[in-house]
């Protein structure tokens, strides 16, 4: 597994020019949540876990790497086909190296719940988007539990950043931690330093959010009960020390890659193209409710069960969409999904207004100014009121012709690549790098449609 340290590389910029109709097939990459998770889980387990459709993208491989510096041995046998030779919950190695998550937040903050419940210690570091994010939230239950920052970048009261050193405990305390944020991040990292207390650990969320580690925890054989919490929180349970059995792990497709194909269908005039296999878990579908409530064609062609997830294939035709008013309950289940959803918010016909989007700011860059920077730069009003987003639509008629600065963003970079598909000139990003952490195939996967870039 080639995995090389972070220094972030030349900048490559990208233009995306107007296109003709898209249509055609086509399968985006696997869901790197769960990829991340197959990673980890399969390295606690005693034994031999297989993976297929995983992730091949930057975070991950960041992720697998990490687990084979604390002893796991992790084999590509083929495309998106992985074996991982877990050691077990309590048996992880002391890493020699510091642990390095390039742009990953998900990989770093689920380690270190790994590290944390365990008695090593390690380093992490990552690029200078990771280096900027907050990581407080995290190492607060992990202190509670018995961890201990070594060392750390401040951040004032609120924050600690990369790098930071990490003392785990071999004996995490059982604790009932409330999150003031719903993060399947900050949840999972509890969860993951719990599998080694002797105790039970519960969490408390005030919304749901995705639900990935649990699910495949139980799929482990781990003990864990989720029950609803409040109006829209939730309380999980995990039993400590469970055997780990090891397992077959088949990854769907992930519904945060499949946005962008999605919504540049629904812009692209004439557009008709079939996604196949995307993942409908109900704490991952907000965006398509969106769209739903925009006046989005799309149809289920195919629902049927994959890896004990629900999948469809969804036949999407471009559409007149309409302005849109989104709840701030529902920012859990597609809080990757704004940069896109606000693009296709700019065609729509109206005014939306996406509310409730504080945590946007502490995303892979600010994501909040990024969308409103780059959609100014499309010839789109927008403003941010407190942490509400309001779009102007132009009702399918987007200047485009400038750049969007993509601040090592991912979903920056994709979404304005997207709108520049639509937009009357085109769109450039400035930076088309950091896409290969969570959709490698992105470029071609969209020429094979008919968009063109260059
Ligand atoms: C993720 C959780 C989300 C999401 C991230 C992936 C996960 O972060 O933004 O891309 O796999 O747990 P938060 O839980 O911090 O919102």
């Amino acid at each position: 597994m080639a995995v090389s340290i972070s220094v972030s590389p030349p900048a490559a910029a990208l233009g995306a020019a107007p296109s003709g109709p898209l249509k055609g097939r086509l399968r985006p990459p696997g869901d790197k949540s769960i990829s991340h998770r197959a990673f980890i889980l399969g390295s606690l387990a005693v034994g031999r876990t297989e993976i297929s459709g995983l992730l091949e993208g930057e975070d991950v491989l960041h992720t697998g790497a990490a687990c084979r510096a604390l002893g796991a041995r992790i084999e590509r046998c083929g495309e998106g086909v992985w074996q991982v030779e877990g050691v077990g919950i309590g048996t992880l190695l002391e890493p020699r190296e510091t642990l390095d998550f390039g742009n990953a937040g998900t990989g770093t903050r689920l380690m270190m719940g790994v590290v944390g419940g365990h008695g090593i210690t390690a380093t992490f570091d990552g690029d200078a988007s990771l280096r900027k994010r907050p990581m407080r939230r995290v190492l607060d239950p992990l202190v509670l539990m018995g961890a201990e920052v070594l060392s750390q970048e401040e951040g004032g009261p609120e924050k600690s950043f990369l790098p930071i050193r990490l003392k785990g405990t071999p004996e995490p305390l059982p604790i009932e931690y409330r999150t003031k944020v719903a993060s399947a991040q900050i949840k999972s990292a509890v969860l993951l330093a719990g599998l080694n207390s002797p105790g039970r650990t519960v969490l408390i969320e005030p919304q749901a959010s995705r639900d990935h580690t649990e699910k495949m925890l139980t799929h482990f054989g781990a003990t864990v009960r989720s029950e609803p919490f409040d109006t829209h929180g939730r309380k999980i349970t995990l039993e400590g020390r469970p055997a780990l059995h090891p397992a077959q792990i088949k990854v769907p497709v992930d519904p945060s890659s499949a946005a962008f194909p999605l919504v540049a269908a629904l812009i692209v005039p004439g557009s008709d193209i079939v996604i196949e296999g995307m993942m409908m878990n109900p704490l991952r579908i907000g965006l398509l409710q969106t769209l739903l409530d925009m006046g989005a064609l799309v149809e289920v062609l195919d629902q049927r069960d994959e890896g004990g997830e629900s999948v469809v294939d969804l036949r999407v035709r471009a559409s007149d969409l309409r302005g849109v008013d989104v709840p701030a309950e529902r920012a859990p289940a597609m809080i990757d999904e704004y940069p896109i959803l606000a693009v296709a918010a700019a065609f729509a016909t109206g005014e939306s207004r996406m509310r409730g989007l504080s945590e946007l700011r502490v995303k892979e860059s600010d994501r909040l100014a990024a969308i409103a920077a780059g959609l100014a730069a499309a010839g789109v009003e927008s403003a941010i009121e407190g942490d509400d987003l309001i779009v102007a639509g132009r009702a399918g008629e987007v200047p485009g012709g400038g750049v969007a600065v993509t601040h090592l963003d991912h979903r920056i970079a994709m979404s304005f690549l997207c709108l520049g598909l639509a937009a009357r000139r085109g769109m450039a990003i400035d930076d088309a790098a950091m896409i290969a952490t969570s959709f490698p195939t992105f470029q071609a996967a969209l020429a094979g449609l008919g968009a063109g870039f260059s």
